[in-house]
């Protein structure tokens, strides 16, 4: 798979990567530049841009003097954050506290993406949310459920790591939880609960996305109003019997 950009909407660019597993299977991985009302510019993600990608963000940038900041989603997602950095050293760099813990050579700005202080500071262009009941950072690294869902409301766009995922395939096509949401939900009374409240709270906040940028796989295309909520109501109906048997068990 070559690496490619894609103009998902108005001042937002969607950079398709490539992430081998086992060196065989491309999946594929992104990163998501956006234009702010400033002229100003942030990335979500990071990914080791080259070739005619990295000429694209270049122009749109000027070299990354007009990249102001780099927000970090997934707290496994990881590989790409340092060459970035490096590659972009004027943007201020936002990570979670596994980014941080993880590469403590990079000049990390206080606030953590998986947090309340850092999703106000991006209020007025940006919408955060976080699932909750699961564990964000499990000692399993294979566990790649949670992460910090984005939405940039002025093009409808949302940004998802893994908690979503998108795949084109017949039959098994569509949007759907990460396979690891099972492990994630947290062995304790209460969990299941907050984790359906999560899920009533994140059909809502996909009413207004037209278009999901999901990290492997495959692109949706853009969707008509109303679509995507649709479609991650029957992603929420079909983990409820996983969250009902949660419930359960740990009350
Ligand atoms: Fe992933």
């Amino acid at each position: 798979m070559s690496d490619r950009i894609v103009s998902v909407g108005e001042g937002v660019w969607n950079v398709r990567g490539s992430f081998r597993i086992a060196k065989v299977l491309d999946i594929g991985t992104q990163c998501t530049l956006i234009r702010r009302p400033s002229g100003g510019f942030l990335m979500l993600d990071a990914y080791t841009l080259t070739g005619e990608v990295l000429d694209q963000v270049v122009a749109l940038t000027e070299d990354g003097k007009l990249l102001e900041a780099v927000l970090h989603t997934h707290p496994f997602h990881t590989i790409h954050v340092k060459r970035f950095a490096e590659r972009f050293p004027q943007a201020k760099q936002y990570g979670t506290r596994r980014h941080v813990a993880k590469a403590p050579e990079v000049r990390w700005e206080a606030e953590h993406t998986e947090d309340e202080a850092l999703h106000a500071l991006f209020a007025d262009e940006l919408r955060f949310s976080v699932p909750r009941g699961v564990d964000f950072v499990p000692e399993n690294e294979k566990l790649h459920f949670a992460s910090v869902l984005v939405k940039h409301p002025a093009s409808g766009v949302l940004h998802v790591d893994d908690t979503i995922m998108y795949n084109q395939l017949p039959v098994v096509g569509g949007y759907s939880f990460h396979p690891t949401l099972k492990q994630v939900l947290q062995p304790r009374a209460g969990a299941a609960a907050e984790f359906r409240a999560w899920c009533e709270e994140l059909v809502a906040f996909c009413a207004d996305v037209t278009q999901v940028c999901p990290a492997h796989i495959h692109l949706p295309s853009k969707a008509e109003p109303g679509a995507v909520a649709d479609e991650i109501r029957k992603v929420v109906a079909k983990a409820e019997s996983l969250i009902a048997a949660h419930e359960k068990r740990f009350g």
